[in-house]
């Protein structure tokens, strides 16, 4: 089984919920998460992990070799996690290098499809797009990394829902806007309105579109 797991990782890019979360989970939630930040950090969140603890960055997007989240799981540096006596496993630590090295991407925060414009949640920001695949408008949606996104009907207003916190903006201008809450998506492809494009979000937060025959 191990084996077959090793082999897993190694072929399909690393997703941060579907892969890191869950070694996390099982070895380091105990002493660092939202609710108990042993050395100032959780690693429960994407922002969390950017953050860091009490040292300061422990992540470099790219480059494990330079990433203190990795080498303390290593031992190459102090101090040694997870505290204790647990270890990750080698094909553990081959999850937590991969992320790393493919860039510490957070997961796809979704795609909504309402009128002529899709919205696609990606890192902490809101992409608007136009039906031809011409991005119109980037908006910093301050709520963390962003992991759903939503369209009012007519597409006048666009929302993002992040760990804790939502926010509504109006489409044409980023303004942030008190509204009746929408409707969160986070599939990662959407259909236009009339049924004859369709949009597809990638790991690294790139958006295709194709015409649907
Ligand atoms: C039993 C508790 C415990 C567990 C489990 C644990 N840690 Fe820690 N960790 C600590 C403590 C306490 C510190 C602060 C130590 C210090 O500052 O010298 C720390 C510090 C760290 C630091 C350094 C933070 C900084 O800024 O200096 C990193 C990185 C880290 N832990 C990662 C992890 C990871 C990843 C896991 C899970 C694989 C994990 N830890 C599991 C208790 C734990």
């Amino acid at each position: 089984m191990r084996w077959l797991f090793a082999v897993s990782v190694l072929v399909s890019a690393q997703s941060f919920n579907r892969d890191l979360q869950p070694v996390f989970r099982q070895h380091c939630y105990a002493c660092h998460a939202a609710n108990v930040k042993m050395g100032s950090l959780d690693v429960e969140t994407m922002d969390g992990l950017l953050r860091g603890g009490n040292r300061g960055t422990i992540l470099v997007p790219g480059k494990s070799a330079e990433s203190r989240l990795y080498l303390t799981l290593t031992g190459a540096l102090e101090p040694v996690m997870p505290m204790g006596d647990d270890k990750l496993t080698a094909a553990e630590l081959v999850v937590v290098k991969n992320w790393i090295d493919n860039g510490a991407r957070p997961d796809p925060g979704g795609l909504a499809w309402r009128g002529s414009t899709l919205a696609a949640g990606y890192g902490a920001e809101i992409r608007l797009f136009n039906i031809t695949g011409q991005l119109l408008r980037k908006i910093a949606a301050q709520v963390g990394t962003v992991r759903a996104v939503a369209l009012s009907a007519d597409g006048t207003y666009v929302a993002a829902k992040g760990p804790e916190l939502q926010r509504i903006f109006e489409a044409a201008t980023g303004r942030e806007v008190q509204a009746q809450p929408l409707e969160f998506h986070s599939s990662r492809t959407a259909l236009s309105p009339n049924g004859q494009r369709r949009a597809t979000m990638r790991d690294d937060g790139s958006v295709t579109f194709e015409d649907v025959r």
